[in-house]
């Protein structure tokens, strides 16, 4: 006999001290796709009452209904994310409350199965846990692991096909929702990045026409005469996208009003009519509606991180963290004396993630040609 022969322990000696109050041990270690223990095979342990095999049928019904609602649920909120599209306040409104209500609606088919498995299915035991100051020796953690694979049986996932199934089922779609959300992070999305580099200013209307400047909250367009009180300010929106808010986020403008002699070298004249200039109202640093106007200094203020900009010398940043003017837009006067943008912004607007430094360079030099 060899010293070895000390480590082989007998079965007896490797089975851990049961606590009283914690199940039997397991006939088997396999999780799926063995017999489970005949009843008569069932030791019964003290503060262990399993469950009588009626409740856990009507159990394992309910909480199977429960994982097929959380499995549609999860299709839902798939299928609500490709169908309604975001655009107006209205439509906007349609497809949160389909995301949200069939989100919540997979969350807690889930929730509501898993609690009905575990009340009405598994047997109910007093546990009694042990606490350890270091880590638990060998003999301990197999037979925690022994309790582990117990419970698992015990759970009935391998002898209940309907609940694992659906308890499955609803889980994959939930797993897909993040991936859907994730598209629109990837380069792939429609039209990326030309989507983002202009904005709806450089279209023109149905019919043809350059489109009007109105002013936000209103629905009014704005004749150039009305606007003529030196120091004013007003916020607008364009023509045909009073309630688009994709197309607001970047297309809303503020247009001031000038006395020529005020205007400087910085703002493109060939873009202003009698003295009114419009700019972005996107802060160029991280997009806040930069919209507070001081009159006597011609600054406009961002409320977010107090970016501000010179709006006589072409919004050109004199303090904070924007690192680019707020781009002009060009604007002219209809036939009937409206304003109108006669073109899109020549750079992105809003704040700058990208190298926008050709176009501007661009912009700088057909300025300095002008
Ligand atoms: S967003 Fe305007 S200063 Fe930061």
């Amino acid at each position: 006999m060899t010293d070895n022969n000390h480590d082989i322990e007998q079965p007896e000696e490797r089975a851990p001290k049961r606590v009283i109050g914690t199940p039997s041990p397991a006939t088997s270690t396999s999780i799926l796709g063995h017999e489970e223990p005949r009843k008569a095979d069932v030791v019964q342990v003290p503060g262990v009452t399993p469950q009588d095999e009626a409740t856990a049928r009507k159990g394992e019904r309910y909480a199977a209904l429960c994982f097929l609602v959380a499995f549609l649920g999860g299709i839902g909120f798939v299928v609500s994310y490709v169908v309604f599209q975001v655009g107006d306040i209205e439509k906007t409104q349609v497809s949160n409350l389909a995301l949200g209500g069939t989100l919540t609606l997979a969350l807690l088919g889930l929730a509501a199965g898993l609690t009905t498995w575990v009340r009405l299915v598994m047997p109910k035991y007093n546990l009694v846990q042990e606490r350890h100051p270091m880590a638990s020796d060998t003999q301990t953690r197999s037979y925690v692991a022994e309790t582990f694979l117990q419970g698992a049986n015990e759970s009935g996932i391998a002898k209940r096909p309907l609940l694992r199934r659906t308890l499955l089922a609803a889980a994959a779609p939930l797993g897909l929702a993040p991936l859907v959300l994730l598209r629109d992070l990837g380069p792939s999305h429609t039209n990326f990045p030309a989507k983002l580099r202009h904005t709806v200013w450089g279209e023109k209307t149905k019919d043809g026409k350059p489109r009007k400047l109105i002013v936000e909250g209103s629905g009014s367009p704005i004749r150039a005469a009305d606007f003529n009180s030196p120091g004013g300010i007003l916020s607008v929106v364009p023509e045909g996208y009073e309630h688009d808010l994709n197309a607001l986020a970047k297309a809303t403008l503020i247009l001031i009003k000038f006395r020529p002699e005020e205007l400087k070298s910085g703002t493109n004249l060939n873009w202003t009519h009698d003295g009114i200039v419009a700019y972005s109202k996107i802060c160029t640093h991280v997009g806040c509606p930069a919209a507070l106007y001081e009159q006597t200094t011609h600054h406009i203020l961002c409320p977010c991180h107090q970016s501000t900009f010179d709006a006589a010398d072409g919004a050109k940043v004199i303090f904070g963290p924007a690192a680019r003017p707020l781009p002009q837009l060009p604007i002219a006067v209809d036939s009937e004396g409206y304003l109108i943008a006669t073109a899109d912004f020549p750079v992105p607007v809003g704040p700058s993630f990208w190298e926008r430094g050709d176009a501007e360079a661009e912009v700088r030099e057909n300025g300095a040609q002008q």
